[in-house]
């Protein structure tokens, strides 16, 4: 199956100083363009939180408007920006997102067993603040979601990125807790990947064999991270992650960007297409004496 990851859209209402760096629903509006128009439409978009930039009323209604561009479900979390009750209504009104969501004052947290993988989404906000959390039945929430299907291959995905991506002003060195969640995982290696947003930037690392990303922002980039860099945000676009499940592993991959390129097509520069194809549809070998070095 293929999965999407769209994050931190920041959608917010003209007059704000992120509106007039850049027109956040026309960038999200974008991204889902440039997964429709792969030539595998993915099974379900993961859209790891601040989806809106000041949690109000009218943001949420103009994220709604830009939901119906959406090719495939939607699996939501809130971010440091969202009103999770504002965003639960968002999507249950739109039809977008294929389980209930929770609703109320609780944690944000859910799992879905309706595909191929298994998604579990973890809440990583701490009311009140910016900074990330995994409280101790947070990490213990996870853990007895994960035992419940320990052979199904997992995709946890939560806002916050639980390790130090070298940001001293966004990353705020991880999130409290992280221990916990290191715990957790090493329990349970039907995990295949932790996906996160927050740091508008793509970052990665490992925790044993366990692979953690982060995913850009739909809206702006943050300044390089690691060092003392200054505190920046870039007016800069970029592609949408992809992770498609080969049926044992993640091969992590991005979509083209949503501006117009040029393109070559390679079947007219190979005077035996045909023969080509053939052999590597047949996963090779590709000649270099016949097709060329
Ligand atoms: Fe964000
Ligand atoms: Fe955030």
């Amino acid at each position: 199956m293929l999965i999407a990851q769209i994050s931190d859209p920041h959608v917010t209402t003209e007059g704000t100083a992120i509106r007039a760096l850049v027109d956040t629903p026309q960038r999200l509006i974008d991204a889902f363009r440039s997964c429709a128009e792969l030539p595998r439409i993915p099974d379900v978009i993961l859209f790891t939180g601040d989806l809106v930039n000041d949690a109000t009323p009218e943001e949420y209604a103009l994220l709604a408007e830009t939901l119906v561009h959406a090719p495939s479900p939607i699996l939501p979390i809130p971010g440091n920006h969202d009103d999770a009750t504002l965003l639960s209504a968002t999507f249950t009104a739109s039809g977008r997102c294929p389980v209930p969501l929770p609703e109320g004052d609780g944690p944000f947290n859910y799992a879905v067993d309706d595909f191929e993988l298994r998604f579990v989404a973890l809440d990583s906000t701490d009311p009140g603040n910016h900074s990330g959390l995994v409280t101790p039945s947070a990490s213990r929430w996870l853990d007895t979601t994960l035992a419940k299907r320990p052979d199904t291959p997992t995709i946890v995905f939560m806002h916050h990125v639980p390790y130090p991506t070298g940001s001293w002003w966004f990353d705020y060195n991880g999130v409290a807790g992280a221990a916990l969640l290191r715990d957790v995982f090493e329990r349970h290696p039907q995990v295949v990947r932790v996906v996160s947003g927050h740091v508008h930037r793509v970052t990665s690392t490992q925790w044993g064999s366990l692979t953690l990303s982060s995913a850009p922002s739909t809206a702006y980039l943050s300044g390089t991270g690691v060092g003392d860099g200054p505190p920046v945000i870039v007016d800069q676009l970029s592609p949408v992650q992809l992770f498609w499940w080969t049926g044992d592993g993640i091969v992590a991959s991005e979509a083209d960007l949503p501006v117009p390129a040029a393109t070559l097509d390679l079947r007219d520069m190979n005077r035996d297409w045909n023969a080509y194809e053939q052999a590597a549809r047949a996963h090779g070998p590709i000649s270099k004496q016949r097709f060329g070095g």
